[in-house]
């Protein structure tokens, strides 16, 4: 099934493309029996003839398959939309850091398609985690996770809670009382969570988005600047990350 695999260059066979909200779809692709993700790392996929690969959050790992979920957007991800089971991906991956946290008792926090890297890390610490995420609306809510998610909030109110994710978020800290919390979303959400989590006086993991082009570490092209202790440092989102602590970013 899985075709061939050199270092991290891999191809795999799809066996599963469904939509699973508004312009949402769910890919499993098979993948060699040696490859191991951690939550939070991603791959990055070749579309058709495009030269920049397109990175992707790895949903799940089971039965040697990986899960991708992803948000119909321009061509590469319309070209992914539009795979066959039985298809080949040629892709490069695990890719990034991942979450660090292993057993702390962790508040998962996704927002939008960004639930799918905090739904694999809740997977991996089981009943360590509770999982809590935000949706503009009913119709953006994977159908895949919406009976997996502990607490959903909508914008508009159509489904859940109404309101933002974030307008929950000190709630949700007293009542489950989190030694750490793990983020991923847009930019304001990740900047807006990593304070609560300070004011609360929790270690964050945010796991950052950048346009990326190389996706190995070499055009500087997704940098993010980091505080640490002082010193301020520019690392790649693509190979320093995706996961940095909250508190060192510079927003
Ligand atoms: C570490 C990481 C994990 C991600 N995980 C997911 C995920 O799980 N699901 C999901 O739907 N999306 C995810 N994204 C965003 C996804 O990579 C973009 O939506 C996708 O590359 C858009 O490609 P496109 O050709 O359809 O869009 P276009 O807008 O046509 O893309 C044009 C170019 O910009 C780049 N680009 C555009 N938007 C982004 C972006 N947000 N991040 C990085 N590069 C971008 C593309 O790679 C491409 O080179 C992730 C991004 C990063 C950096
Ligand atoms: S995308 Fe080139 S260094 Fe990160």
């Amino acid at each position: 099934m899985t075709i061939e695999k050199n270092k991290k260059m891999n191809k795999g066979e799809v066996t599963l493309i469904e939509r699973v909200a508004n312009e949402m779809f769910l890919i499993k692709i098979k993948v060699a029996a040696d490859f191991e993700p951690r939550a939070g790392q991603f791959v990055s996929i070749l579309c058709d003839n495009h030269t920049m690969r397109r990175p992707f959050s790895i949903m799940n790992f089971l039965d040697g398959e990986i899960s991708i979920l992803f948000k119909k957007k321009g061509d590469g991800t319309a070209y992914i939309a539009n795979l066959n089971v039985g298809d080949t991906v040629d892709f490069i991956g695990p890719m990034g850091n991942g979450f660090q946290c292993v057993s702390e008792k962790t508040l998962c926090v996704g927002a939008g398609v960004g639930v799918a890297p905090v739904y694999y890390l809740k997977k991996v610490l089981g009943e360590n985690a509770r999982l809590i995420a935000g949706f503009q609306n009913s119709n953006e809510i994977p159908a895949c996770l919406q009976d997996e998610i502990d607490f959903i909030s909508t914008d508009d109110g159509s489904f859940g809670a109404h309101g933002s994710i974030i307008d929950y978020l000190d709630a949700q800290i007293n009542e489950y009382k989190p030694e750490r919390i793990c983020v991923c979303g847009p930019h304001i959400v990740l900047k807006l969570v990593a304070e609560k989590a300070k004011a609360h006086g929790i270690p964050c993991e945010v796991a950052m988005e950048k346009t990326m082009a190389c996706s190995i570490g070499v055009c500087r092209g997704c940098v993010v600047t980091l505080n640490r202790s002082g010193k301020i440092d520019n690392a790649s989102v693509c190979k320093d990350g995706p996961v940095f602590l909250g508190e060192e970013i510079v927003w």
